[in-house]
């Protein structure tokens, strides 16, 4: 049967799914497998009526398609599909509750302040803005509770910059997640399962040429310096590679993930981010820790493919 490669959707980080679609779609087709590529909009459920796939790699971004949402509808459709289930994915988006399950675990999130906008609306923005100031110092990483690709987010070094930040994080939804700011390195491991269980990829160290891993240094080719392998020790590999794989296990994770973290100069990893759709453009992470392991994109994805059928 035929594989449906979903791309693009509603949320804020639709181009870079359409990307990441793009990308996945041709590395199957090198490697001979029939692949047809789809946006999910409202006629994906009538067309699975005419055009039913085999099996489905959904390679949605953001909400609907990391929150469970799409999960949901091709569970309910019984049909196979690449990654995790909904209840997973609705859990490890809400960065939030993840933060929650994550230090259970024993993993290290920074400490952070939850402010939906209604709260913000009214108290009033500026003693609650400096009680939070108060507590965690600065600088300060502002968030949306729900999203990724650094959208709505900011790095706020003066007090006076913190009311901004709250309202362009306002504009990519209704919670914010003020962390403070880690210093150290940023680093991303990718784990991916075939089978055998959840094994950790050589990690990626990002050093953003303006400073900041922002939209733009994400996503514009030659704006940040990647090192793979991570410049660590391999003592400090092994512990980061470790927590990968229990954030991955903790949240209930299937298939591939992607753990974001910043490890400091104490050698403490602290982790930032959970993805369940970790991107797949020519920019992303995932497919150069996969390179680095010296396994094609496309026989990954086939594998994953293929364990999705089983
Ligand atoms: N949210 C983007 C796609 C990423 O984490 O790679």
């Amino acid at each position: 049967g035929r594989v449906l490669v979903l791309a693009g959707g509603l949320s804020h980080e639709r181009d870079v799914s359409l990307r990441s679609g793009r990308r996945v779609a041709e590395a199957l087709r090198d490697v001979g497998v029939d692949v047809f590529e789809r946006d999910a909009d409202s006629e994906l459920l009538s067309t699975f009526d005419t055009d039913r796939p085999a099996v489905v790699f959904p390679l949605l971004h953001g909400a609907q398609g990391e929150d469970g949402a799409i999960q949901e509808v091709l569970a309910l459709t019984g049909l196979p599909y690449v990654g995790s289930p909904p209840a997973s994915c609705r859990q490890t988006f809400d960065k939030p509750m993840a933060r929650g399950l994550l230090e259970r675990a024993g993993l290290n999130t920074a400490p952070a302040a939850v402010l939906p906008q209604s709260t913000f609306r009214e108290l009033g923005a500026t003693p609650l803005l400096e009680a939070i100031v108060t507590r965690l110092g600065l600088p300060l990483v502002v968030k949306p509770a729900r999203g990724g690709s650094a959208l709505g987010t900011s790095v706020v070094r003066k007090e006076e910059d913190l009311p901004s930040a709250m309202v362009e994080c306002f504009a990519y939804g209704h919670v914010a997640l003020v962390e403070q700011m880690i210093d150290g390195i940023e680093i991303a491991v990718s784990v991916i399962d075939t089978g055998d269980g959840p094994d950790a990829l050589p990690a990626v160290e990002i050093v953003a040429e303006s400073g900041t891993y922002d939209y733009h240094a994400r996503y514009t080719a030659g704006t940040t310096e990647f090192f793979v392998p991570a410049r660590l020790t391999p003592e400090l590999t092994e512990q980061i590679k470790r927590s990968a794989i229990t954030a991955h296990r903790t949240l209930g994770l299937r298939d591939l993930s992607r753990t974001d973290m910043i490890v400091d100069s104490a050698g403490t990893p602290w982790l930032l981010d959970v993805n369940v759709a970790p991107g797949m453009t020519e920019t992303s992470l995932l497919p150069q820790s996969v390179r680095a392991a010296g396994i094609g994109l496309g026989d990954l994805a086939r594998d994953l493919l293929g364990v999705a059928l089983s």
